[in-house]
């Protein structure tokens, strides 16, 4: 059986994590391999001769600091084994030469200054194989360590405790519990407080009459459906009435969704970034939709009629407005944002979606891995030339392990990856490899990569790149009816 999911975690306090998460379920889940735990002494990677691992901040102020150097090391040690466990398990399966090193893991720092860690975030974490916990300890860590290493910064709360211990503990907890096995009966994760952002309904057990209260007479009827509604209805006036800010959230989304879903192929870039929990809703009815991607920052609008975009548009904040980036879904709505925002760059796309669930991609004899960090510049040297990404954008992509690269006898011989928002894309073949299919079985792996992880693939092609929109068809993606504009 393969472990769902390595947890690793630098701390100052390696014992408090480990014999914390030693009992009860996730004791049994470590034990039975379902999860792993491994917990690193930061101070045994000082080189101060003293084990120092703080020290003063510049510039004056209560406290010490952790400093740069331990937290790095202590990383570096940690993505080093990563790397290592993971090119043995490829090497053990005898399977391809080349080492797919699946990304960089991520390294969560926990912090009161972070986003607040939710049930979505839980789920979303749940689907990677390493998750690195950085815990912080006095009044924080060096700026520049935090810059280098970390790929999210997450809250348990607006208090202020201790140390990183107890969040990283709450949050393993709570992410643990997504992996397949690690819950005796898998249906309890699924259907409970959170879920959708609804709370639990109630629930009663044996007797059916205690001190003169009935359990309510439809969960004896047998009739499932009928229980189901039931528990959606409790679990929905519930919610209204406990927590009306969560039940907005949940309404807005249904309210989205039901909108978006009348063309899928069309919103799927909205659809996705709703149902990966990385969109805000400003607005949703059944006459249109704006939301906030948060990691790419781009506004998605898209409405039935002028006056629905217009509505829409004026709810984008005013503060947001110097540096918008916006994806509308009609042609209309290009003419309201020049008139409102003056001197526009468009951008037209055909949206592609692979609506099937199995990938086009088997093991093959290609050597794809995800490209890293040194080989920014000669992602970028192929690339600056369509004029769309900086280098900085490539940089942060591979940074995040969003980038993969496809390898010839060691050299990079195309590439492609994830945009922010999702889609697939940056895809490109380097000159002399061109005409051997590299492109499209790049792509392949990208769908099968997506897929892996619960999401629909999509991309955007340039409208007129007719190459690749009949790359898009070949490989079994089917485009939407009409385009979408980015607009900068
Ligand atoms: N470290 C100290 N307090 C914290 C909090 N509320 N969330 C995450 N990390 C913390």
């Amino acid at each position: 059986m393969s472990c769902g999911i390595h947890f690793h975690i630098l701390t100052l306090f390696p014992e408090m994590v480990s014999e914390g998460l030693a009992s009860s379920i996730l004791g049994r889940a470590i034990q039975n391999g379902h999860i792993s735990l491994e917990t690193v002494n930061i101070r045994d990677y000082t080189v101060n001769k003293h084990k120092k691992v703080d020290d003063y901040p510049y510039g004056g102020g209560a406290g010490m600091l952790m400093q740069a150097q331990p937290v790095y090391d202590a990383c570096m040690a940690v993505e080093e084994r990563i790397r290592a466990r993971r090119a043995g398990q490829m090497g053990s399966a005898g399977e391809a030469a080349c080492i797919d090193m699946a990304g960089r893991a991520r390294v969560i720092y926990v912090t009161p200054q972070g986003r607040h860690f939710n049930q979505s975030m839980a789920e979303e974490l749940a689907k990677e194989e390493d998750l690195i916990f950085l815990c912080g300890h006095y009044e924080g860590i060096d700026e520049r360590v935090l810059e280098t290493v970390v790929t999210d910064q997450v809250s348990i709360g607006d208090y202020v405790l201790t140390g990183g211990e107890l969040p990283a503990m709450v949050m393993i907890d709570a992410i643990s519990r997504m992996v397949p096995g690690v819950l005796k009966n898998e249906e309890s994760a699924e259907f409970e407080s959170f879920h959708d952002n609804l709370l639990e309904y109630p629930q009663y057990t044996r007797p059916e009459i205690w001190r003169g209260m009935s359990v309510p007479k439809i969960l004896l009827s047998g009739d499932h459906a009928k229980i189901e509604a039931w528990r959606l209805e409790q679990s929905e006036e519930r919610t209204r009435r406990v927590r009306p800010d969560l039940y907005e959230i949940y309404s807005r989304k249904e309210r989205a969704l039901g909108y978006l879903m009348r063309d899928k192929l069309g919103h799927m870039d909205m659809i996705e970034a709703i149902r990966r929990g990385q969109a805000h809703i400003q607005y949703a009815d059944e006459e249109g939709v704006l939301l906030k991607d948060e990691p790419s920052g781009a506004w998605m609008v898209s409405a039935v009629d002028v006056d629905m975009g217009e509505r829409l548009l004026s709810l984008i904040p005013r503060k947001e407005r110097d540096h918008l980036l916006l994806v509308v879904h009609q042609k209309f709505l290009v003419e309201s944002i020049a008139r409102r925002f003056g001197k526009t760059y468009v951008n037209v796309c055909r949206q592609a979606v692979y609506t099937r669930k199995t990938a086009p991609w088997q093991e093959e004899d290609f050597c794809i891995h995800t490209i890293q960090e040194e080989e920014v510049d000669a992602v970028y040297h192929h690339y600056a030339y369509h004029g769309v990404h900086s280098r900085e954008d490539l940089a942060q992509r591979i940074r995040a392990g969003e980038m993969y690269g496809l390898y010839e006898d060691g050299q990079l011989a195309a590439f492609g990856g994830f945009h922010p928002e999702g889609s697939m894309g940056m895809l490109e073949v380097l000159p002399a490899y061109r005409r051997k299919g590299y492109g499209a079985a790049l792509e392949r792996y990208l769908i099968a990569r997506a897929l892996e992880k619960g999401r629909t693939p999509f991309c955007q092609v340039f409208e007129g790149n007719e190459p690749s929109l009949n790359l898009q068809k070949k490989l079994g993606l089917r485009l939407a009816s009409s385009p979408l504009y980015w607009i900068s």
